[in-house]
């Protein structure tokens, strides 16, 4: 790649501008990418009314910038979320989560028309589960679900953050689960979403992307 990876995420972020719809609140998600998206959306504050946030990081970013953040329960439906991916395929199916946000990403996803995924190409896989796969637990409910994805032939450790468990926003543990290979991922989501204890399966096959701005060596390409 000629472009840096910090380089293509700049591109995508400013990209994503267009789909914010001006005068109302946009649904923001969380991660390195985004945090470019953020930036590029302070240009433009004065035009929206604010932001839902998908995390504590984002929220604070926002902030800063001077965008009204609001809570996800005070907006009834957004026209659009855009966020990253650790993931994504041609469907517009993927795997997110790297950043422990899977939950409330889910969440403002869902309360949203049309998800905009911003990624660099090196995002773009043929099929799903080569990056560990995220899963937020409830810490009574681990060991079970690692054997769970053991049964599947997935390998599933525990996040660790500074020698201990990570504690998500929501106050939960998360896994990650190396080995799968995601053929269905729409099952699979409804699956491992069944399992007891499981807050949330970091795949978005329900609540896929409907648009990707994908940063390339060749500018921004638009895969719908
Ligand atoms: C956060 O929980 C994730 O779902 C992010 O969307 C994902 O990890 C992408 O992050 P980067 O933009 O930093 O790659």
């Amino acid at each position: 790649s000629v472009l840096s990876q910090d380089a293509l995420k700049t591109l995508v972020g400013l990209a994503a501008l267009k789909y914010v719809v001006p005068g109302e609140i946009v649904g923001v998600g969380t991660g390195s990418t985004v945090n470019k998206f953020i930036d590029a959306l302070a240009t433009m504050k004065d035009q929206i009314k604010g932001a839902v946030s998908s995390s504590e990081a984002s929220t604070e970013r926002l902030k800063a910038l001077g965008i009204p953040v609001f809570d996800a329960g005070e907006v009834a439906e957004l026209s659009v979320y855009i966020d990253g991916a650790d993931e994504i395929d041609s469907h517009g199916f993927m795997v997110k989560g790297g950043g422990a946000a899977l939950t409330r990403e889910k969440i403002v996803a869902a309360q949203s028309r049309r998800f905009v995924c911003i990624a660099d190409a090196s995002k773009l896989v043929q099929t799903l589960g080569k990056f560990p796969l995220p899963v937020e637990v409830i810490p009574m409910a681990t060991t079970r679900v690692i054997r769970q994805f053991a049964a599947m032939g997935g390998t599933a450790q525990v996040r660790m953050k500074n020698g201990a468990p990570l504690v998500t926003d929501n106050g939960q543990h998360i896994v990650d689960v190396t080995g799968l290979s995601i053929v269905d991922p729409l099952a699979f989501e409804s699956e491992v979403n069944q399992w007891p204890g499981v807050v949330t399966v970091g795949v978005f096959a329900h609540q896929k992307a409907n648009v990707c701005l994908l940063g390339t060596d060749e500018g921004v390409k638009t895969l719908t």
